[in-house]
């Protein structure tokens, strides 16, 4: 009989180049080619590579790092409660899970009443259309072009973005609006003359395409993924006024946006609107898969009669519900001393001035520390320069910084909300001479 072919063994103190090679050799490519940055350590707004290297964290994490990287709140609450329960069962409560519930609501307007506890965002999303069919016993839903809700079925369904081609016909029965994009505006018009004329044409659109009727709208308060695009004050309360002329529910995607990132807690608060559901995730967990749901009471009422019913292993864990807890702690300490809001102004002004040197920032744009750069070739034309917004966030790794190019030409910018004015200072200078080295290999 033949021995069984043996696997690779990673050498007790193997280097990167090796670990890398052993990356290539057994790592399935889910999200394009291995980044060669392996991390050691993440501490604050840094995050360190094997070699000592330090970056200062500008997206951080996958933007779940909202009060930066390993906080010690969050490394107590999570021995604690795993000194007491690692895993408990989905069907069964805890004090702390009962207790997030209630301190989520008690931070949400009265009109949202019910809460449900899980472990990612694209499920939020999942959940949050399930929700809104079983009360309204329709199936049809809405997204907005540019828009990113997670890569599960229902929720890639409803995310706008090239990344659906490949994987045949999404579910029946999802609609797109044209994104609230006024720096390019899809219908050449401009705000606030438009009247939101994307939002009007587009659930006209939608009233022509429908088959059976429409459940659900979902947005995410500033389309994060799909460019950094913070809908025109207004925009959101005129999408709720078309949304309810429908009987459709409007699903707020705050996954990105909330806990402070936007200034207040969530960023609904600002856009002057109550959704009927709210779905937070990544920067309520702080690192960890920890997401909820919240609906008014008569979409609970209804999805509950109706037979609503979703369950994951994951759900309900005390452990992730502890970390909600300390995470909402670090929320409303932050918001108080509008932590988002102060270092997002003194970033934005720092670009504002590097703008006013370099044609190649054509918009800047994003609210508290939720920040995007739109790059293009010259203020003339604005037209898109992909190719600076991919060289200069590698220049600007090179040098030390991360930031994250989330669509062709427009960046992320994003650090924890405990970001230093010192960090801040390096950063910039780092944008400042990355975009300066850009230039001079273009010339
Ligand atoms: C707005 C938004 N919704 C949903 C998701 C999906 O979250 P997860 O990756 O936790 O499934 C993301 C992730 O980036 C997101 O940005």
């Amino acid at each position: 009989m033949s021995s069984p072919t043996p696997r690779n063994v990673i050498p007790s103190a193997a280097d990167t180049a090796t670990l890398l090679e052993l990356a290539d050799a057994s790592m399935l490519r889910h999200a394009g080619p291995i980044d060669p940055l392996l991390v050691e350590r993440a501490s604050g707004t840094s995050i360190w590579d094997r070699d000592g290297k330090e970056y200062l964290d500008f997206t951080s994490g996958q933007l779940c790092a909202t009060f930066g990287h390993n906080p010690d709140a969050l490394r107590t609450a999570i021995l604690d409660s795993f000194s007491r329960t690692v895993h408990s069962n989905s069907y069964l409560l805890s004090e702390e899970v009962i207790r997030l519930a209630e301190r989520l609501l008690a931070l949400l307007p009265a009109e949202l009443s019910k809460v449900l506890l899980l472990s990612t965002g694209s499920e939020a999303t999942e959940v949050g259309l399930k929700a809104a069919k079983m009360a309204t016993g329709r199936w049809e839903s809405v997204g907005v072009s540019r828009s990113y809700h997670g890569h599960t079925g229902g929720a890639a369904a409803v995310t706008f973005l090239p990344r659906r081609i490949g994987t045949g016909p999404a579910q029946p029965g999802v609609h797109a609006l044209p994104a609230p994009y006024c720096f390019r505006c899809p219908l050449n018009t401009s705000y606030p003359e438009c009247g939101f004329a994307c939002a009007d044409v587009g659930m006209g659109l939608v009233d022509t395409q429908r088959t059976g009727d429409v459940a659900a709208c979902i947005i995410e308060p500033v389309l994060s993924t799909g460019g950094m695009i913070e809908p025109p004050a207004g925009y959101l309360p005129h999408l709720k006024i078309r949304c309810e002329e429908r009987g459709i529910k409007l699903v707020l995607d705050e996954a990105q946006t909330g806990l402070g990132r936007t200034g207040d807690m969530f960023a609904f608060e600002t856009a002057g609107v109550v959704p009927d559901v709210v779905a937070l995730s990544k920067t309520m967990g702080g690192g960890f898969p920890l997401a909820a749901l919240a609906v008014t009471d008569e979409i609970a009422e209804r999805a509950e009669e109706n037979g609503l019913r979703f369950l994951t292993s994951h759900m309900n864990e005390p452990s992730m519900a502890m970390i909600g807890l300390t995470m909402l702690d670090l929320a409303e300490h932050h918001v108080a001393e509008q932590s988002a809001a102060r270092h997002g102004e003194k970033i934005k002004g720092a670009l504002e001035e590097m703008a006013l040197e370099h044609q190649l920032i054509g918009d800047i744009r994003g609210r508290g520390l939720l920040l995007g750069i739109e790059w293009v070739v010259d203020a003339d034309t604005n037209d898109p320069n992909p190719d600076a917004a991919v060289a200069i966030a590698a220049e600007c790794r090179n040098r030390g910084l991360l930031v994250q190019v989330v669509s062709a030409n427009i960046w992320r910018i994003a650090p924890p909300l405990t970001v230093s004015d010192d960090e801040i200072d390096r950063a910039m200078t780092i944008i400042h001479a990355s975009i300066v080295a850009y230039l001079e290999t273009t010339l």
